[in-house]
């Protein structure tokens, strides 16, 4: 993409007012546009709603290889004694995605399967797509710095290469599911994460751009919220599994979007396993304490775990300054619904806030946005009359009773004052 595309791209997506984004355009533009096209689906904090939905169909509108090809290709990259494996590979493909297909299969024993292929080799087109923007970001974000401080372009799209990368080599969605399997496993009874299972992998039939995986029977959670078929207390039992990988970890699931959970009897199954997001305690520990005194109420103790999470402490003037511009942004927030009050667009405004007032926080915190932001569109979905802070209340009693930490943040907080 060069300078006049991507003031092009940012016109569609921001500019073009009375007409929504040409999404053929973007599509055109290869997998950095539509990626950040997808990207912008999610940001109802400065784009409007119609807006965000039209984009959303970037999510959807993927060139689906035909059934013939998508063989072809799986069998290709597939090792010569493997390639019988299959009794049969449906034709008609389970999703299409910006970068994977995926159909339904049978092994020769019965057992069926999902096959996930990385459609092209995009790879190293991406890769250099990407350089050439943080290139052209880079003059930019130095000509007008206020750019940097209210938005960093840079550090959104280094998450997003990150992010991109990681899920054009399928071996990280093994990888993935180990590393949250493995945290599971640890946790043992403390807390209990029995609802959730991870899909068994055919290593031995996959590869950096095929996976083959067990199928699993159920909806996906996008599946069941289109259809009103969601229970809100199903929702809250995700998300405290969700959260207590966020929280009490700091290792997540990257990608916690609706249409990665399946839900079955109440077992949550995670697909999609390439991006596992990380933070440092620093972000995680100021998070939780963050949500918890926002679920509380109490601002004052939000604004000093906002300070704590940032990499840099801030004058005591610009804090007192800051603390109470905190106050302003949340004067109405108390009670209000997620449809009242848009807790993306809060969250955005809040870190932004921050930074305005010289703080700093680490490039981890975008992964943590984006699943906060998939959290708080699931809600709207499916309750969007929920106080959802105040529903948080006992994951946050029962996570308080499993993070370890509480002695460490008392010293990340004595630090600070
Ligand atoms: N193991 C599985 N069993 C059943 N359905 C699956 C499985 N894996 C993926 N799917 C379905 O295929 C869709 C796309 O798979 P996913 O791994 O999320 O690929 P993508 O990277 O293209 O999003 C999922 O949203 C889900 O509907
Ligand atoms: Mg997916």
């Amino acid at each position: 993409m060069n300078a006049i595309q991507f003031s092009r791209l940012i016109w569609e997506l921001y500019g073009a007012r009375g007409r929504l984004p040409d999404l053929d355009w973007i599509e055109k533009q290869g997998l950095l546009a539509i990626k950040i096209g997808q990207m912008h689906a999610l940001r109802i904090d400065f784009l409007d709603r119609e807006r965000c939905m039209h984009l959303c169909r970037l999510y959807r509108r993927n060139k689906i290889l035909d059934s013939g090809r998508f063989e072809r290709l799986v069998l290709d990259a597939l090792a010569p004694d493997s390639r019988d494996a299959f009794d049969s590979i449906e034709s008609i493909p389970l999703a299409s995605a910006s970068i994977g297909q995926v159909h339904r299969a049978a092994l020769l024993d019965g057992s069926p399967v999902v096959i996930k292929l990385v459609k092209r080799n995009v790879t190293v087109n991406f890769a250099r797509e990407v350089q050439k923007l943080r290139r052209l970001l880079k003059v930019v974000t130095r000509l007008y710095p206020a750019l940097k401080r209210a938005g960093d372009p840079v550090g959104i799209l280094d998450d997003l290469e990150t992010f991109t990368m990681s899920e054009l080599d399928l071996r990280h969605e093994l990888q993935g599911q180990q590393v949250l399997k493995e945290i599971q496993r640890a946790q043992g009874k403390r807390f209990d994460l029995t609802s959730l299972r991870f899909p068994r992998v055919y290593s031995e039939l996959s590869n950096a751009s095929v996976m083959v995986s067990e199928y699993v029977e159920g909806e996906t959670v996008d599946e069941l919220l289109e259809s009103n078929r969601l229970e809100y207390d199903q929702l809250l039992d995700l998300f405290r599994l969700h959260g207590f990988f966020l929280f009490c970890v700091g290792t997540f699931h990257g990608d916690l979007h609706p249409g990665n959970v399946i839900l079955r009897n109440n077992q949550w199954t995670m697909v999609d396993t390439g991006f596992v997001g990380k933070v440092s305690e620093r972000l995680r520990l100021g998070l939780f304490y963050f949500f918890k005194a926002l679920s509380q109420y109490d601002y004052p103790a939000c604004a000093r775990a906002l300070h704590q999470m940032s990499d840099v402490q801030i004058k005591h003037n610009d804090y007192a300054e800051f603390e109470r511009r905190l106050l302003d942004l949340y004067a109405d927030f108390t009670d209000r619904t997620v449809s009242e009050i848009s807790l993306t667009r809060q969250m955005m405004s809040t870190i932004k806030l921050g930074v305005h007032h010289g703080m700093h926080f680490e490039r981890g915190i975008f992964s943590v946005i984006r699943s906060l932001m998939y959290m708080d569109g699931m809600v709207l979905r499916c309750q969007p009359n929920a106080v959802l802070m105040k529903d948080m209340r006992p994951f946050i009693q029962e996570a308080l009773g499993v993070l370890p930490d509480g002695k460490s943040w008392s010293d990340l907080e004595r630090q600070r004052r």
